[in-house]
């Protein structure tokens, strides 16, 4: 439903039970109510102790549903045609994700679909896919570019992203990952694609309000280290954040180039090394763990997560939804996936879909936790346990979704008090 159509959170909403971490700023009394004017927070605190300036709000009994903020899906490729369930199966024949690659399928399959589709049928393909995500209570979340490989067609997979984030009330973040793949066009000239991205590509979309971020996958099958620094010193020179697709297949120091450049995230990092995270530390950069395509691809080589843990590392934890190598579209099943396969606490992986993964898109100061003066962006569950958010396989236990200042689902049936 469009945004403009849902009802509005303004009110004084009681009885909430925060979860451990949904603060901003730890304070010594965790609140048990809200208040959202205007669509924003404009006060926390007790039940019992709403200051005056607010009694005459309308009042939400929330009958004590554990409450977190909106999660955040910070790797996302939401927006492309077709589907590649072909390639699953020559997967599961024994083809590895390079040799399908190689074969002529992978990325390249995608782009083909994506660029013969029009700016309509790849929203109507990627708006249900969207409601999916949003239905676990994402409130932000990211959508790369990167099937289209050419301007016009990048332009209408980014210009799809910004629509459905103004369609449905939702922080979108947009990423060009125009680097993403060498175009059929473009064989055996990456140097020549390289140039276009940097030159042609980046600087037109930037200028049309497009781009929020740059990313680049950093691959033996991609694109080298000294091709990823020309894309960032292209996006620096225009005052964008960086991001990188680094270390997924192989050890290609991408993270320690991208924690150079101040990126914002190094994602998948299955192969990161030691300097690696070093750099990441220093930098403040953010592990994005992507446990979906570890399962899908059945890699054996999860993350360093001891050491990212012992770093002080911030870890992230996306869906990474695509086409290829993980068409998953619940982010609590991402949690679960990231403590089972790669061993995160329960605190950890909340963290991941929240605050950690709202820094990996910059948004830190607004979204991913709870704090007076932010957008209204919450969730109430139908849980007992903070640990439930990441027990269950495949529920959708969010019962009322508050997203940017909008009543967007209500299944608890809030009584007005
Ligand atoms: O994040 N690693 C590169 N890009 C995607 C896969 C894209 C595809 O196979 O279509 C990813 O896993
Ligand atoms: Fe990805």
């Amino acid at each position: 439903m469009p945004p403009s159509s849902l009802p509005g959170a303004d009110g004084v909403w009681h009885s909430l039970r925060l979860a451990p971490g949904a603060l901003a700023d730890h304070t010594a009394e965790v609140p048990t109510a809200l208040a959202v004017q205007q669509g924003r927070i404009t006060w926390m605190g007790d039940d019992q102790a709403l200051p005056a300036a607010f009694a005459a709000l309308p009042r939400y009994d929330a009958r004590g549903a554990l409450t977190t903020p909106g999660l955040v899906d910070c790797h996302t490729h939401l927006v492309y045609g077709g589907q590649r369930a072909n390639e699953f199966a020559m997967r599961l024949a024994g083809a590895s994700y390079e040799e399908v690659a190689k074969a002529g399928g992978g990325i390249v399959s995608s782009v083909l679909a994506t660029r013969a589709a029009s700016e309509d049928a790849l929203y109507a393909q990627a708006a249900p896919r969207l409601e999916q995500l949003l239905n676990d209570g994402v409130c932000a979340i990211e959508i790369k570019s990167g099937y289209g490989l050419s301007l016009a067609h990048e332009a209408k997979q980014l210009r799809v992203a910004r629509r459905l984030g103004l369609d449905y009330g939702v922080t979108v973040r947009t990423t060009f990952l125009g680097a993403h793949a060498l175009p059929p066009e473009y064989a055996g000239r990456s140097q020549d694609y390289i140039d276009l991205v940097c030159k042609e590509m980046l600087p037109a979309l930037a200028a049309e309000g497009l781009v929020d971020a740059v990313d680049v996958f950093c691959e033996r099958i991609a694109f080298s280290l000294a091709e990823t620094e020309q894309v960032f010193r292209a996006a620096q020179a225009l005052g964008l954040p960086l991001k990188l697709h680094a270390e997924q297949l192989s050890d290609m120091d991408g993270s320690a180039l991208a924690a150079r450049y101040g990126a914002l995230s190094c994602d998948h990092i299955e192969h990161l090394s030691a300097e690696g995270i070093t750099a990441m530390r220093a930098a403040g950069t953010v592990a994005v763990l992507l446990p979906g395509a570890y399962y899908s691809l059945r890699d054996t080589q999860a993350p360093p997560i001891a050491a990212l843990r012992a770093a002080g590392v911030p870890m992230a934890v996306s869906t990474d939804h695509n086409p290829g190598t993980s068409p998953a579209l619940s982010l609590l099943l991402m949690a679960n996936m990231a403590c089972t396969l790669f061993r995160l606490t329960v605190p950890e992986a909340l963290a991941g879909i929240t605050c950690h993964a709202a820094r990996a898109l910059g948004l830190q100061e607004t979204h991913g936790a709870l704090a007076v003066g932010r957008p209204a962006n919450f969730v109430l569950w139908d849980l007992r346990e903070p640990a439930e958010l990441v027990y269950w396989l495949g529920q959708q236990p969010a019962r009322t979704i508050v997203r940017q200042g909008r009543v967007a689902v209500d299944t608890l049936g809030l009584t007005r008090l």
